[in-house]
């Protein structure tokens, strides 16, 4: 880290333009014999959003609402259907192959299930300095060295000890930090972070947010940081965007987002937070019903057989995402009462 990539003018690091990822349900070919229309999810419709450089962006939303989809189309793993992805200027869908695995070094992704994501017959050091042989392969005299730095630097601390481990000798929480560890080794500068401590015992989730934060500021970093729990983004995200069936519903700061609501979706989600205060009650419950099936979308806007305030018009005329507030945007027709 420099003292002029701290002090440069923030710019858009990440640009997400009307994103769409459209799975292919049924076979293709089957579908043109029997000339019927192919069926597909939609499982990203239409996304746009923007992460500023050292920015911490969360896109939360219930499961199924493409949080993790979008995570991979954004670092290059997963193609768009349309629309683009422009990390530090450079359109993804222009890369070849080679220029896309040189790319993927600056992008790195840490996974939710850390035991899946760890080869269960490599030790601690093999798994950490493994993305240096894959991208530095002529630096080999370093890569121990580094390797040591890394684990030391997520607390895996004195790194001689957790070396030669192998993932099941050491808990939950270790192995999240080698996962951090592992991602952070190449020297990233934007990170994604699916989920990345939904697996870790609650009594060290707040350890794990903490060491994320503190890296985050050492090493200079943006966060796409994916979530369905509020309380969690709340703690470590900047902006947020909430998801809703492929679509984002509200996004702005998380100040704004959080002490003034403008979708009802968000409202729901907010008022389903768990209070930590016994006493307290809650006032709301989550919006009744499922969260329906991206294959089939509600026609007009997607939350209207769920949404408390819903008219005719929200089941005909589909809501797009607008600026109500500076820098607080909703996709809702009537989200207007809510500015009071
Ligand atoms: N490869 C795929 N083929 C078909 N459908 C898929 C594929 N990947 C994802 N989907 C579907 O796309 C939708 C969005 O999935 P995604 O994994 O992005 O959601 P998510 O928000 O990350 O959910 P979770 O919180 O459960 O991780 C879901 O309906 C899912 O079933
Ligand atoms: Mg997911």
């Amino acid at each position: 880290m420099t003292e002029n990539s701290i002090k440069k003018e923030k710019k858009n690091f990440l640009e997400v333009k009307d994103l769409k990822k459209y799975f292919h349900l049924r076979g293709g070919i089957i579908d043109t014999l029997l000339s019927r229309e192919p069926e597909y999810v939609r499982a990203v419709d239409g996304v746009t959003f923007n992460i500023k450089e050292g920015e911490v962006f969360g896109l939360v939303g219930e499961s199924g609402s493409g949080k993790t989809t979008i995570g991979r189309l954004v670092v290059g793993l997963e193609k768009p259907t349309e629309g683009t992805v422009i990390f530090d200027g450079i359109d993804l869908s222009s890369l070849s192959n080679e220029e896309m695995r040189k790319l993927r070094r600056r992008m790195q992704v840490m996974f939710q299930d850390p035991t899946a994501s760890l080869n269960p017959r490599m030790t601690v050091g093999e798994a950490v300095s493994h993305p240096l042989q894959i991208h530095f392969p002529g630096k080999k005299a370093n890569h121990r060295k580094m390797m040591e730095e890394h684990l030391e630097r997520v607390g895996l601390s004195p790194a001689s000890y957790f070396v030669n481990k192998y993932p099941h000798e050491i808990s939950g929480g270790q192995r999240q930090r080698v996962v951090i560890a592992r991602a952070l080794i190449t020297t990233p500068e934007l990170v994604l972070a699916d989920e990345p401590i939904a697996m870790a015992d609650v009594s060290v989730r707040a350890l794990l947010l903490d060491l994320m934060v503190r890296l985050k500021t050492e090493l200079n970093l943006t966060y796409l940081f994916i979530t369905h729990d509020l309380a969690t983004a709340k703690y470590i995200c900047d902006r947020i965007g909430i998801l809703y069936l492929g679509k984002m519903a509200e996004e702005g700061n998380l100040r704004d987002v959080y002490s003034k609501p403008l979708h009802p979706y968000t409202q729901a989600l907010l008022a389903a937070v768990p209070i930590p205060d016994p006493h307290q009650r809650r006032t709301e419950e989550m919006p009744e019903g499922e969260i329906p099936n991206p294959i089939n979308p509600p026609s007009g806007c997607r939350f209207h057989p769920r949404c408390p305030i819903a008219e005719a018009r929200c089941s005909e005329e589909e809501p797009f995402l607008r600026e109500l507030l500076p820098g607080h945007k909703v996709a809702c027709h009537y989200a207007e009462q809510f500015l009071e």
